[in-house]
């Protein structure tokens, strides 16, 4: 008698957050997102997962008494990348890379890979030796401790990291990288979990440091399940539009440095340049003389960035005006064109409001408050805002400017730039010790009397 074929288990997983169900169901109930459910076959094996960090004798011990291991970082050759790792790779560490298609996610790690010293295997699943190697000459990069491996078997991939015992290993991308023992498709939720759970295991053994290159959705977020964000030490975005010729490099979450240091490039023919002076990329093709344009500084981390804001306000045709935010939050735009509605007697609900932040970047300081509203009345009223000012300062829903940190960075910066005048919460004003570029600091309460400083 024909043996019947056993027919293969399949489950369902939620290709946003991993969740499993037994059924296909259209909303996530686990992260609220439609039609991200894909079927796949479950594992059989049932062994053991490789998610652990380190390797338990099943003995607990005093926190005390362990000796920590040293964890020099060691660099990437990029101050800029650096900075963003919070002062260099951790040995062991894993870090999930993401970035849109063609962003320059390659580009840039073989550039760190090729000017580090120490041993670094790149490994590709995307592409071969050969375009590796015509992207290396075009870089004009040149190493004597790279090595490359055109691979996406897992278990041929670890071989080779535990015979080279590299330092760094960079896995371009996971979505390529496949385990045998499994029968999913790679790039699947179950594929993608079991090969980055395993990396993560080698790379605490042997202390190697592993970059993982990730896709992300047209969405905008990271292909794969949330639980890989989770597993990995730290998550970098590598931002910026293809058709613009800067890139911004964030940590979204770093277990072992700062998330608020973005790093600054340009995309040149040869390569990614590092920015090492961002505020004058940000205002390189400001126009002075328009409405709607207030420069302000934000403090991305350690570091203070000046920017352009622009706001442009026009009539209205329909019943429904328009609000676009670019670089801030839009709700936080909506309580602030109420606030300018209410507390300054702008009537903007009849009108369309668009606002911009230049250079692709996105704030979510609340220092951005006070220069969005002198960019949006400035707008509306036709008015100019004054050129050589700077403008940074919170705006409560009273209508009145509510101090800020780091006031002394954001002076210094506006007046090494050649800026002549700062407007700052008078609140914040006695955190001000010394103040020696010779910038005039000016001191505002409420947002009228902020507009009437700030208009030429
Ligand atoms: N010959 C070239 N001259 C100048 N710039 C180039 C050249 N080839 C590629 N580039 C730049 O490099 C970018 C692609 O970089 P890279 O391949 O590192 O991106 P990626 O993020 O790794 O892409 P993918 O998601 O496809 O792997 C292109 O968008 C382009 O700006
Ligand atoms: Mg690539």
């Amino acid at each position: 008698m024909a043996k019947i074929a056993k027919k293969q288990k399949t489950t369902f997983f939620c290709t946003s957050c991993g969740t499993e169900s037994v059924r296909w169901v259209g909303k996530c109930p686990a992260c609220g997102e439609w039609n991200t459910y894909k079927e796949e076959l479950v594992i059989e094996d049932s062994g053991k997962r490789a998610f652990s960090a380190g390797i338990s004798s099943g003995v607990a011990t005093l926190l005390n008494e362990v000796q920590a291991m040293k964890s020099d970082r060691f660099q990437t050759g990029i101050d800029e990348f650096d900075r963003v790792l919070g002062g260099g790779f951790i040995p062991g560490s894993i870090i999930l890379l993401a970035g849109d298609p063609g962003i320059g996610k390659s580009t840039l790690v073989l550039q760190a890979a090729a000017a580090m010293k120490e041993t670094v295997l790149y490994v590709s699943g995307e592409e071969s030796t050969e375009q590796i190697k015509l992207r290396y000459d075009r870089l004009g990069l040149s190493s004597t401790t790279l090595h490359f491996l055109p691979e996406t078997e897992l278990n041929t991939i670890r071989g080779v990291i535990e015979k080279l015992s590299p330092s760094l290993v960079v896995i371009d991308s996971i979505q390529t990288v496949y385990s045998e023992s499994l029968q999913n498709t790679p790039g699947s939720v179950t594929q993608l979990r079991e090969c980055t759970a395993s990396l993560m295991a080698l790379a605490k053994k042997m202390r190697v440091t592993v970059i993982i290159i990730g896709h992300i959705t047209k969405e905008g977020t990271i292909a794969g399940p949330k639980i890989l964000e989770h597993i990995v030490d730290t998550v970098i975005l590598f931002e910026g539009e293809s058709s613009r010729f800067y890139r911004i490099l964030r940590a979204q979450k770093n277990r072992f440095g700062s998330v608020n240091e973005i790093g600054v490039f340009e995309m040149q023919d040869i390569g990614l340049r590092q920015v090492l002076n961002p505020s004058e990329l940000f205002l390189r093709e400001r126009k002075s003389n328009t409405t709607g344009s207030v420069i302000t500084c934000s403090v991305e981390g350690a570091r203070p960035v000046l920017l352009e804001v622009q706001g442009l306000v026009t009539p209205s045709n329909f019943g429904n005006p328009q609000r676009v935010a670019n670089g801030i939050d839009y709700r936080r735009l909506s309580i602030l064109l109420a606030v300018i509605e209410k507390r300054n007697n702008q009537r903007l609900s009849t009108a369309n409001v668009f606002l911009n932040i230049t250079g692709g970047l996105r704030i979510d300081e609340t220092s951005i408050d006070l220069p969005v509203c002198c960019a949006v009345i400035s707008s509306f009223l036709e008015c100019q805002i004054d050129p050589k000012m700077v403008i940074a300062g919170e705006v409560g829903l009273g209508g009145e400017v509510r101090s800020i940190s780091n006031v002394e960075k954001r002076i210094n910066e506006a007046g090494k730039l050649g800026f002549e005048r700062i407007m700052l919460p008078a609140t914040s004003l006695k955190s001000i010790k010394n103040n020696t570029t010779g910038i005039e600091v000016i001191g505002v309460e409420f947002l009228s009397e902020a507009i009437q400083k700030a208009m030429k």
